[in-house]
């Protein structure tokens, strides 16, 4: 273990440990810094947390097992970043030993685990958060708030095809049991975003296209349709096979309205937002710019989500996500896997109502 003499004594901020270190842990730590401290770190690879040491240049005290983190070092909150399949275990843990939870998006593999992760929480008391940050990004967050100009959503379709070659999707990434498949490397972002722009989905339905990536032991390209419960239909294309795009490109999004449409356009650089009503002579346009280190809206929506779940811990007031989000999105996720197993028949949702409260 670290020296702990870096650590601070400031007691009236959220202390966070951070459990798995990997490609995301040194970007998120810098937000958990600034709305509260982090005081530990855990990774069962030594030479991750070096590389979490390396580029924070941050010396904290070291586990490389969540139940000695638990044991070993006093904090207030986890924030939960390992792969998927094993967020449960690590929030299970968390809860029973009366930590708050803020747990990374894909919540779990299966919705079977969100429930589990759910009931702990509410067992212990503490707060649990998935972070589904792309509704908090400007031109995303911008998108649901034009809704009041422009009515309710009827339609709303994007397209996530990109080269997923070189985005660092390997080893458990390539696993359905253990990433929870295609859509939770692309597609769960956009998914929730759709929820937002226009509530519950009522039921699901998808189409795998033939593998050309053999790494996934899944379908590296899908068609999803969703009907919500408003009436609206939505539409999710996504494929990692397109040699044409980056990841970062692909967030595109068409949305019509009761009275009128929206388009977002995506690229390194910034992002656009188009809309027009029917009353309109013309199109309007915003372009959110990326700025330094931050690809459009990133560092914004992180410190929103972050804030409200430190907010959520010491004042107790309403956050903007809560597990909820999470929890519904690895329910569609789930949804369309069972789908695209029967070709593409139509799943209703809840997909478990019995354990719905
Ligand atoms: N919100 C976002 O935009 C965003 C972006 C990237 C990643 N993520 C999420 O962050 C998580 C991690 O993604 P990544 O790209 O850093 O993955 P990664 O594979 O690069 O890193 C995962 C790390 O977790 C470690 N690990 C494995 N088992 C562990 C355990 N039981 N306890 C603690 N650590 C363990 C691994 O050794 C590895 O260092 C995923 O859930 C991913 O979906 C979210």
């Amino acid at each position: 273990m670290k020296s702990n003499s870096s650590v601070s004594a400031d007691r009236s901020r959220v202390r966070f440990a951070l459990i798995g270190t990997g490609h995301f842990a040194p970007w998120f730590a810098r937000y958990l810094n600034e709305v509260g401290e982090l005081v530990a770190i855990c990774d069962p690879s030594l030479e991750a947390r070096a590389r979490f040491f390396e580029a924070t240049q941050l010396a904290l005290p070291e586990f490389d097992d969540h139940e000695k983190l638990l044991a070993g070092v006093d904090f207030d909150a986890v924030a939960v970043t390992g792969p998927n399949h094993t967020h449960k275990q690590v929030t299970l843990a968390a809860a029973k030993a009366g930590k708050h939870v803020f747990c990374e998006k894909m919540m779990a593999p299966s919705v079977a685990d969100c429930w589990e992760m759910v009931r702990a929480c509410e067992a212990a008391s503490v707060r649990l958060m998935v972070g589904h940050k792309r509704r908090l990004r400007p031109p995303w967050s911008r998108m649901i708030e034009l809704r009041r100009e422009l009515g309710e959503v009827v339609a709303i379709s994007a397209i996530g095809y990109f080269d997923a070659r070189n985005e660092g999707f390997g080893g458990w990434w390539t696993r359905e049991a253990q990433s929870g498949g295609l859509l939770a490397l692309s597609g769960v972002h956009e998914l929730d975003w759709m929820r937002a722009m226009c509530g519950d989905v009522l039921a699901v339905s998808a189409i795998a296209a033939p593998s050309i990536d053999p790494r996934y032991d899944f379908s590296d390209s899908i068609q999803v349709t969703l009907k919500f419960r408003s009436g609206a239909v939505g539409s999710l294309g996504v494929s990692l096979s397109y040699p044409l795009l980056r990841y970062r490109q692909v967030c595109g999004a068409e949305v019509v309205t009761r009275k009128g449409g929206m388009r977002l356009v995506s690229s390194f650089q910034h992002v656009d937002l188009s809309w027009r009503t029917f009353e309109d002579d013309e199109i309007r346009h915003e372009r959110c710019k990326a700025m330094g280190d931050d690809p459009v809206g990133v560092n914004e929506a992180f410190l929103i989500e972050l804030g409200d779940f430190v907010r959520w811990i010491t004042e107790g007031s309403e956050p903007c996500l809560t597990w909820r989000e999470g929890l519904r999105c690895v329910e569609l996720v789930e949804a369309a896997r069972h789908s695209a197993k029967q070709g593409g028949a139509w799943i209703s949702l809840p997909l478990y109502p019995a354990w719905e409260k």
